[in-house]
């Protein structure tokens, strides 16, 4: 089966053909940074403006990567949350036109199964049966989550965010450091050589308080980054000159060092807490070279094997969406078409 995927969720623009679940044969993205790198983040009006300019033009370049048409797909699938309301609604409204122009199903996909599903798109992904039940850490640029994935599309959330997500915290860190826009490679990148032990930033909900809940979800297993921008916030102005060099180089290290421990030692009590065969790690921030160390260390002391989300896939892609569609189909839950867009959709 040959779906066609359409992805504009947030500022990336992408359309993707997969056939059967994990084999990608084009993965077309056209990426917004540029023209909102000026304003420090996305600005959802320029996003969907752009979306509009390029999703016919990736659609085009999807198939013809591929060599394929529209004639030879099965179906399309698209991103209808979560995400920017204004950005879904282009994907959304491009793939329910096609998918009745050309009298074929429209598969609606959650974005967070999409970054999920994404870890198994490699040649050497693991059978099914060997890796479920899965822990899932979801980092992107929009929520952290944990989940607890029993098989595909099975998915139950453990925890997630109280306030922003992981990658938030790594963008909004460079705009305070002056780094620019997106953060979490400037970060990364600004704080090779320096002392990740340099400044105690707050690990945000530091303490084991189990059976204390944030909605339904136990909080120990709940992220909080807000306390830990506001904290790099007060060391920064406290200081009476714009760091630079070393210092600079210190404060990047120690800051991502404290995002890289909020996730890390959440994947640990989870890992301790349900029987779990196996755990991944999804999304922008799963590019991050310390997190991957990090939770690598972590599957070599619990001896529970770890999959990484391919660098390919690990930002926002159309090729996830199409995989998740795929999957849907082949279990038979593709379920009624969807309507409209979420832009609060849950697992
Ligand atoms: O998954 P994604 O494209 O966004 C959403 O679906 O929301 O991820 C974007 C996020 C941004 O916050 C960006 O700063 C972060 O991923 N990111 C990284 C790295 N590369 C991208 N964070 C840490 N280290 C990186 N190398």
């Amino acid at each position: 089966m040959k779906i066609l995927g359409i992805e504009t969720s947030c500022d990336e623009t992408a359309a993707a053909i997969v056939e059967d679940g994990r084999t990608v044969l084009s993965n077309a993205i056209y990426s917004q940074i540029a023209k909102h790198r000026p304003y420090g983040g996305v600005v959802p009006e320029i996003a969907s403006r752009n979306h509009v300019a390029k999703l016919p033009g990736i659609i085009e370049e999807a198939l013809a990567e591929a060599g394929e048409s529209f004639d030879s797909i099965d179906a399309i699938a698209c991103t209808y949350g979560p995400g920017l309301a204004s950005s879904l609604l282009i994907g959304f409204a491009a793939a329910k036109t096609l998918a009745q122009r050309l009298g074929k199903p429209l598969i609606g996909v959650n974005h967070h199964e999409g970054h999920l599903h994404s870890v198994f798109m490699k040649d050497d992904a693991p059978a099914e049966d060997e890796v479920f039940p899965m822990l899932g850490l979801m980092v992107s640029g929009g929520d952290s989550s944990l989940v607890l994935m029993q098989g595909p599309g099975q998915y139950e959330l453990l925890g997630s965010t109280i306030d922003d997500a992981a990658g938030e915290a790594l963008d909004k860190a460079a705009a305070v450091l002056g780094l620019g826009y997106p953060g979490g490679p400037i970060i990364q990148k600004t704080a090779e050589g320096g002392n990740p032990k340099a400044i105690r930033f707050p690990r945000g909900l530091e303490q084991s308080d189990r059976g204390k809940w944030v909605y339904k979800y136990d909080r120990d297993l709940c992220f909080s980054f807000s306390g830990l921008k506001t904290s790099l916030l007060t060391h920064v102005k406290n200081l009476d000159h714009t760091p630079e060099g070393d210092e600079l180089c210190n404060i990047a290290a120690s800051y991502q060092e404290a995002v890289c421990d909020a996730l890390v030692i959440r994947v640990e009590r989870a890992l301790g807490r349900f029987p779990i065969k196996s755990f991944c790690c999804a999304g922008g921030v799963s590019l991050n070279k310390v997190l991957r160390e990090k939770l690598t260390a972590l599957s070599a002391k619990t001896v529970v094997p770890l999959l990484l989300c391919p660098p390919a896939y690990c930002t926002d892609n159309a090729a996830m969406i199409a995989g998740v569609a795929c999957e849907k189909a082949r279990l038979g839950k593709l379920g009624a078409e969807p309507n409209d867009v979420n832009p609060n959709l849950r697992l």
